[in-house]
């Protein structure tokens, strides 16, 4: 939610600005504004709508000036206004602020300011901390950036001006992500990596309640009692080309084609000629006595497949939980316990809460993570990364099919330590698993007109439903998914032996439903709901690798390789990826940036 950047050097800031916020945009787009200081004058530029609009009035070069802050939002608190974009003046214009996160007392501290006579421009809770420093402001910004901290609640990456000093600004941030990229002769701060890489590959992580001084020839990092803290300098290997389009017309096309190179790198390296090998993990697994996988969205789905595949091969209990009920339902998570969260952006606000409400039940935390040294990262005890690289796209595609790799290698490790899992069927799968890659560039490949002549004949319906069975039901919730968020199809997953228990009643002439089957042992009977749904008159779209089966009962079929069953929710979830793409295209859809949503979820 919202990305924030700040610039401070010898170059214009403005066009430093725009373009970082260009590359943060898939954060938040309903409104964007940048701040410059310079001359005892802070002057800001925002408005309503994309950052386009921004550019618009900026013109790329105005304000004028060598130290500023941007924002681009995803509205919380507030309507998508001019006046509720970024940057927040103070009363007295001294200060400007752009914020991530937010400050949950916001009403308390409205309340306590407007008892002290002030007013306010804005409906955000963004204003209250731009308000606070000004009141707590006595000659000494960072004293005023610290009363301020201690006075209001909630999650904060924050960049702030102040207008009588030149040449730099502060940041601060507490459970919303920060990093500092430090040039020479001019340093950075933005809300990922990614953002800033065309300028500088060097990195400062600050920690929670830290407070950075950034000006031209250095940074300063503090704690919250205004003590200066070390930091450790940590050198990117990201390539600046991963955040660029490359030549494909949107990034989740190019993010679904990324798939296999993603799948080699999170895989790969963790086979060893003994077997897998899982670095990043330093527990028992036969210690072990139950699993719980907290997540959202697609990477809650990917947990869904990671219970059925390591309750089959490590024989061991797992519970799949949304991150955003598993700190409200009491899970019954103990020391004897894992707790596994899975997170694209490691920075997902209720995932993080998840972590946090684990460790305080004692349960060992193990991070599924594809952003380096994320929040998530950072406070598990154990972390696996996925290598997907930079994903930009809202809708997650390469995030989501190495976080099945990883939880199959998971699975496979725990199966094989635990002695639940049979040689051969440990090495076949192992070695299917390394042919993934090869195999998928060939699927893309392959289906990848097919989907599209598919999404131009089947673009205007108005209602999807996604069934099927075991792990088919899993890639059925990802498929249904990706399909609802950026082609607004109003689209539903159901296990298919569900379907009879009242959603088949909403099945009339020509509803369409995709109907998965890739799972041998459920084939026939997911095909007797296929047969259910097409006598009450569906169009059905069979997704399988048993087309002499389906063929008759299905109007189109995308056939799948042949796999090990329970690697085929990869290959059906690209289906179904490049198909919903393909859709949103048809239907003319802001494929990368879909209404309403953002990239990274870091509000409750
Ligand atoms: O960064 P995370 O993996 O924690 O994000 C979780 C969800 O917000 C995310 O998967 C979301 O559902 C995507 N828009 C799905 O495409």
């Amino acid at each position: 939610m919202c990305g924030i950047v700040g610039y401070t050097g010898k170059k214009q800031a403005t066009p430093i600005l725009m373009d970082g916020l260009e590359r943060l945009e898939y954060r938040g787009y309903d409104s964007s504004g940048i701040a410059v200081s310079g001359g005892g004058a802070i002057e800001i530029v925002k408005v309503k709508g994309r950052l386009s609009e921004l550019g618009k009035l900026t013109g790329g070069t105005r304000p004028a000036g060598t130290t500023g802050i941007g924002h681009t939002r995803w509205a919380t608190h507030g309507k998508p206004s001019n006046e509720n974009a970024h940057p927040h003046y103070s009363r007295d214009k001294k200060f400007a602020v752009v914020h991530n996160g937010i400050i949950e007392n916001y009403l308390e501290l409205r309340e306590f300011l407007a008892e002290r006579g002030f007013t306010f421009r804005s409906e955000t809770d963004t204003e209250i901390v731009s308000l606070l420093l000004e009141y707590y402001y006595d000659g000494d910004v960072l004293d005023a950036i610290v009363k301020m901290s201690r006075k209001v609640k909630g999650s904060y990456a924050l960049g702030i001006l102040y207008a009588d000093e030149a040449d730099v600004f502060y940041a601060m941030r507490k459970d919303s992500p920060l990093v500092i990229g430090l040039g020479e002769g001019e340093n950075f701060i933005a809300s990922d990596i990614p953002a800033i890489l065309p300028y500088t590959r060097k990195f400062i992580f600050p920690e929670e309640g830290e407070i950075a001084i950034v000006t031209p020839d250095g940074v300063t990092v503090c704690n919250g009692n205004k003590e200066r803290v070390e930091k450790t300098v940590v050198v990117s290997e990201l390539d600046a080309k991963a955040a660029e389009k490359d030549g494909y017309p949107h990034f989740m096309l190019k993010e679904i084609y990324e798939q296999p190179g993603a799948l080699r790198k999170t895989v790969y390296e963790r086979i060893k000629s003994e077997g897998i090998r899982l670095d990043g993990i330093r527990f028992d697994g036969k210690s072990v006595r139950k699993i719980y996988i907290a997540a959202c969205g697609s990477a809650y789905h990917a947990g869904a497949v990671g219970k059925y595949f390591i309750e089959k091969y490590a024989r061991l209990e797992v519970e799949t939980l949304l991150a955003s009920e598993f700190r409200y339902c009491d899970p019954l998570v103990d020391e004897n316990c894992l707790t596994v969260i899975i997170s694209q952006s490691g920075e997902t606000a209720d995932s993080l809460a998840a972590l946090r409400e684990a460790k305080r039940r004692k349960s060992r935390v193990l991070a599924i993570v594809n952003v380096v040294d994320s929040s998530i990262a950072r406070e598990a005890d154990d972390i696996l990364y996925t290598r997907a690289g930079p994903e930009i796209a809202v809708a997650t595609t390469k995030g989501y099919t190495t976080q099945l790799a990883v939880l199959y290698l998971l699975g496979l490790k725990l199966g094989h330590d635990r002695g639940t899992i049979a040689e051969a069927e440990y090495n076949t799968l192992v070695r299917e698993l390394t042919e993934v890659p090869a195999l998928l560039e060939k699927f893309i490949d392959d289906v990848n007109e097919q989907t599209q002549q598919l999404a131009g004949k089947y673009y205007p319906a108005t209602d999807a439903y996604f069934i099927g069975r075991g792990y088919d039901w899993s890639a059925a919730l990802e498929g249904a998914l990706k399909l609802k968020e950026i082609s607004y199809i109003h689209a539903e997953a159901y296990a298919a032996g569900e379907l009879k228990h009242g959603t088949i009643s909403l099945i009339e002439k020509n509803s369409l439903v995709i109907g998965i089957a890739a799972d041998p042992a459920l084939t026939e009977k997911t095909l007797s709901n296929i047969k259910e749904v097409k006598t009450r008159g569906a169009t059905v779209i069979g997704v399988t690798n048993r087309p002499d089966l389906l063929r008759a009962e299905c109007n189109d079929l995308i056939v799948l390789p042949k796999t090990h069953d329970a690697l085929t929710p990869i290959f059906t979830a690209t289906a179904l990826q490049l198909f919903a793409y393909y859709v949103a295209a048809s239907r003319g859809g802001d494929i990368d940036k879909p209404r309403n949503l953002a990239k990274s979820v870091t509000v409750e």
